[in-house]
């Protein structure tokens, strides 16, 4: 056997009011003048204002600095930019608020902010990335659990795509969980950004790799996502709901550090190519994706089933696998998350791009069984 990494580090403050722990988290880090990283939309939310007057003021006078101009796919220049609104007001910590873009550069901004001309395309060349800031996570979204993840996600300014920065120092030494930051997420954005967390849930688990602690972690966030998400979805101010829903988010992507799978490849291009969410757009390929690997592994889903509520122990593996399945494209239907790609303004000619970046994509790699060409294009065809 080959000697595993096993890692859940992350110090975690998790309530409703959890927020307003966040002074005398900074006092533990030794930050006295944070930058906050958020993205545009966010100025105006109950969310950023719960966050500036936790930290005080409206920033005047207040040792506090903003950064907010992160763009929804996040580019080199707004980690550029963070990182030299970093320098020019001294700052000695990042605070990243939101969805999985501003997490994704406020990790990023401490590299920049130590190295200033650093070409981001060496960043594996460069091992040694210790000593950066301090690095604060809170997330407005329960979906992708960026803030418990070592990567980060830019397009590169060289290249035009997407390059993933992984790197233990990215972590963030502190997250807040805090369900009071996602009552005001919109109900379609729930079910989408929810139904990207039950992925991560489902395909961590059911994807090879030996690692019994991200099993379990994964099973048990599959059981509160079934459980809150609904809530979450029609009653956006049930706060247990909301706060199962973050805490499931962030099981998901802890249990991902196992890996992923096909689902997320299929994903992946048809936000690059197509610009659709990115968990509306496993939402839409979940169910497929299970089928596919249920006919070559049978069995596979019969302890997500267990997960589900489902009384599925003593059944063959090919009707626990069924139910399962069925299971999840009700849940997923209950949540409106069921219409074709087409639907959603995806057009077959943009099949070819598609499955071309799709076999690129590293995560299929790991998928429960393999993945050929031919079957990401009839896993598309059957979803279009
Ligand atoms: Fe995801």
């Amino acid at each position: 056997m080959s000697a595993t990494t096993f890692s859940f580090p992350t110090r975690t403050l998790f309530g409703a009011g959890a927020l307003n722990d966040l002074p005398a988290g900074l006092k533990t880090l030794g930050v006295r003048r944070p930058l906050v990283v958020i993205d545009s939309g966010l100025l105006t939310t109950d969310a950023f204002r719960a966050l500036a007057a936790v930290l005080g003021a409206n920033g005047q006078g207040a040792s506090w600095f903003l950064y907010s101009g992160v763009h929804p796919n996040p580019v080199e220049a707004d980690v550029r930019e963070a990182a030299a609104a970093f320098r020019e007001n001294n700052c000695d910590g990042v605070i990243a608020l939101g969805g999985g873009s501003p997490l994704d550069v406020g990790k990023a901004a401490r590299l920049l902010a130590k190295r200033p001309a650093f070409d981001l395309r060496k960043f594996y060349d460069e091992p040694e990335w210790t000593g950066l800031a301090p690095f604060v996570a809170i997330p407005t979204t329960a979906g992708t659990g960026s803030e418990v993840g070592r990567s980060s996600v830019i397009i590169l300014d060289a290249t035009k795509r997407k390059a993933v920065l992984f790197h233990p120092e990215l972590l963030a030494k502190l997250v807040i969980l805090d369900p009071e930051l996602t009552r005001g997420l919109p109900p379609k954005l729930t079910a989408a950004t929810g139904a990207d967390a039950l992925t991560h849930c489902i395909e961590s688990y059911t994807c090879p790799a030996f690692h019994p602690m991200c099993d379990g972690i994964a099973l048990e966030g599959v059981r509160l996502i079934v459980d809150a998400l609904p809530r979450a979805y029609k009653n956006g101010g049930d706060l247990d709901a909301r706060g199962k829903m973050l805490v499931a988010a962030a099981m998901g992507a802890v249990a991902f550090q196992k890996d992923l799978g096909v689902v997320h490849s299929l994903a992946h291009p048809l936000s690059t190519i197509c610009g659709m969410h990115h968990g509306l757009a496993n939402a839409l390929c979940l169910v497929a994706s299970m089928r596919f690997c249920a006919a070559r592994k049978p069995g596979l889903y019969r302890r997500v089933g267990i997960a589900c509520g489902l009384d599925v122990m003593k059944c063959s593996h090919t009707e626990a696998d069924a139910q399962t399945i069925a299971f999840i494209a009700e849940f997923l239907k209950g949540l409106g998350l069921q219409s074709k790609l087409r639907d959603q303004g995806v057009n077959p000619e943009q099949l070819d791009a598609l499955v071309a970046q799709a076999v690129d994509d590293p995560c299929h790699k790991t998928n429960a069984v393999p993945v050929t060409k031919e079957d990401l294009r009839s896993l598309y065809l059957e979803v279009l």
